[in-house]
């Protein structure tokens, strides 16, 4: 049998008319925004990766120094024999946590980016030879229809990604978690915290640049898919704090008056001189506030682990009763 399943709940066709009503909605909007999702074609997973080894993205590097440190204390406080995680990417970080869980049966990897899927898998399959990876292609702020699999269950959803959903997206994402708990499961959490605005903007804007291409990048992606015309150099990446909210927001702003045609909308979406498309926030969170969203989702956070610096937070959560 073999130990690799592809699953896709996201079809090609459904995730073209899922584009095409955000970019409608969004650049119809003032201000103009668009969901971070569509930023991870393949160049774009490529170029998150490329990210996570800049200097000055600290993420990465902290969540890896808790799961290496933490690694063997997760693997026994969960027991797990299924591992799912949401907005898996490339895998990388879990390889640590998979190393120390020699009771695991089933890894399954969610995320909407087949080419980081396929490229997490196979390095999973040939480090594991015991392990099955059942990959799901799939949007995870939809309902989520998990393979049947042995308990119990530990949920990741790492990278801090969950800072990229808006408040409301983000109790709606954890009741939604919550609900394929069983007694027994976990999740584990990765949230990047508040700290000194100078860090967090050099994080966002980083001296090569590659951050601004990743930025840009979604523009590429509505180019090829939707026939669009925009022009990556017409645009400026901008990263900002904002302190009211505590996040980030990245955005793309025209360098000069423009109009961009959407041939497949049949729409041409005008542009002032410096006007602005919001792109992503990338929210930064305090154990107060992880607490009280999981709390209101039905999830008692039990387990607070942070990087010897304090940049960054895995919290583990069970179910609270019904
Ligand atoms: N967890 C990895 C990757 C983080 S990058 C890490 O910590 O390094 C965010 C990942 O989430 C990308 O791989 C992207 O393709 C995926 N993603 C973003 N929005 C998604 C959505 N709505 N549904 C599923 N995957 C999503
Ligand atoms: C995936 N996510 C947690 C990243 C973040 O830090 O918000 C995406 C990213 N955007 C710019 N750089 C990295």
């Amino acid at each position: 049998m073999s130990r690799f399943q592809l699953t896709r709940t996201l079809d090609e066709h459904s995730a073209e008319e899922a584009l095409r009503a955000d970019v409608l909605q969004g650049l119809s909007a003032r201000p103009k925004v668009l969901p971070p999702k569509w930023f991870y074609d393949t160049r774009g997973s490529e170029l998150f990766e490329e990210i996570t080894r800049l200097p000055e993205y600290y993420p990465t590097r902290a969540e890896r120094e808790i799961l290496l440190a933490r690694a063997a204390e997760i693997a026994a406080v969960s027991g797990a024999r299924t591992l799912v995680e949401l907005g898996s990417g490339s895998s990388d970080k879990t390889r640590h946590l998979i190393a120390a869980m020699p009771e695991l049966e089933l890894y399954v990897p969610v995320d909407v980016s087949a080419s980081a899927l396929e490229g997490a898998a196979a390095v999973l399959l040939a480090e594991h030879p015991k392990l099955r990876v059942h990959a799901m292609i799939a949007d995870f702020t939809r309902p989520l229809p998990l393979p049947e699999s042995a308990g119990p269950r530990l949920v990741l959803f790492l990278g801090g990604t969950i800072g990229n959903l808006l408040p409301g997206e983000r109790a709606e994402f954890l009741r939604s978690v919550r609900s394929v708990l069983s007694p027994g499961d976990a999740l584990l959490l990765g949230t990047d915290l508040v700290k000194d605005e100078s860090v967090l903007v050099a994080a966002y804007d980083d001296a090569q640049g590659v951050t601004a291409e990743f930025n840009r990048n979604v523009l590429a992606v509505i180019d090829r898919e939707l026939g669009a015309d925009f022009h990556a150099g017409d645009f400026e990446h901008v990263a900002v704090w904002n302190r009211r909210e505590e996040w980030i927001e990245m955005r793309l702003r025209a360098r000069h008056e423009l109009t961009v045609k959407i041939r497949e909308l049949d729409l041409a979406v005008e542009f002032a001189a410096g006007e602005e498309i919001r792109t992503e926030v990338s929210a930064k969170f305090r154990q107060e506030g992880v607490r009280a969203e999981l709390a209101a989702a039905g999830l008692e956070l039990t387990r607070w682990w942070t990087d010897e610096q304090g940049r960054f937070a895995l919290s583990l959560a069970t179910a609270t009763a019904d």
